[in-house]
């Protein structure tokens, strides 16, 4: 069975294990999945989609207290061999979710901009492009920002 729960200390092994095959630059480290799973300031989420508890299918790092109308999908990512299944999108919506439920309007977030299957992922569901911004990623690589309005006041 998959489920998506809040991430637990036990599972920053495979965090970082998918991490390091599904990213080239710019990877969360074990530290930092720590500080986001402890959430001590209550602001940050790590969820993960997994399989019977513990097959780990994918992830989503939230910063809830973005900005007043708005959280911030810091990362998300689904293990290679499970892309294009429908994880990603059930990962999305469940921040999406989060979102609506700390009363925010919009979800933003950075994407590289060769990350055309994100783009295109992102683009499909909603998001659209609002600003560019040069040198974002450790390879100096430029970033799309991307933002969905979830309702209207
Ligand atoms: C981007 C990513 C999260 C998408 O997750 P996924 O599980 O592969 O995507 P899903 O299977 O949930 O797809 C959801 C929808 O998006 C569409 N989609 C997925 N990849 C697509 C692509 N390359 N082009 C167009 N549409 C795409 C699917 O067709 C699906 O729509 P459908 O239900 O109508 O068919 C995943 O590919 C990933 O982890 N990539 C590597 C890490 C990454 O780039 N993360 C984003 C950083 S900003």
């Amino acid at each position: 069975m998959v489920t998506i729960r809040e991430a637990t200390l036990e599972d920053i092994p495979d965090l970082v294990y998918l991490e390091e095959r599904v990213f080239d630059t710019d990877r969360i480290n074990a530290a930092s999945f720590r500080n986001y799973i402890r959430n001590t300031r209550g602001t940050r989420i790590a969820t993960v989609i997994a399989k019977d508890n513990t097959k780990l299918l994918g992830y989503y790092v939230l910063y809830l207290s973005y900005t007043v109308t708005s959280t911030r999908l810091y990362s998300l990512a689904v293990a290679k061999e499970y892309q294009g299944k429908g994880f990603g999108l059930l990962l999305l919506k469940n921040a999406e979710k989060r979102t609506r439920s700390a009363g925010k309007e919009y979800l933003r977030l950075e994407v590289k901009v060769s990350n055309t299957k994100a783009i295109d992922f992102y683009r499909k569901l909603g998001y659209t492009e609002y600003a560019r911004q040069l040198g974002f990623y450790e390879d100096g690589s430029v970033a799309i920002k991307m933002k969905k309005q979830l309702w209207i006041k």
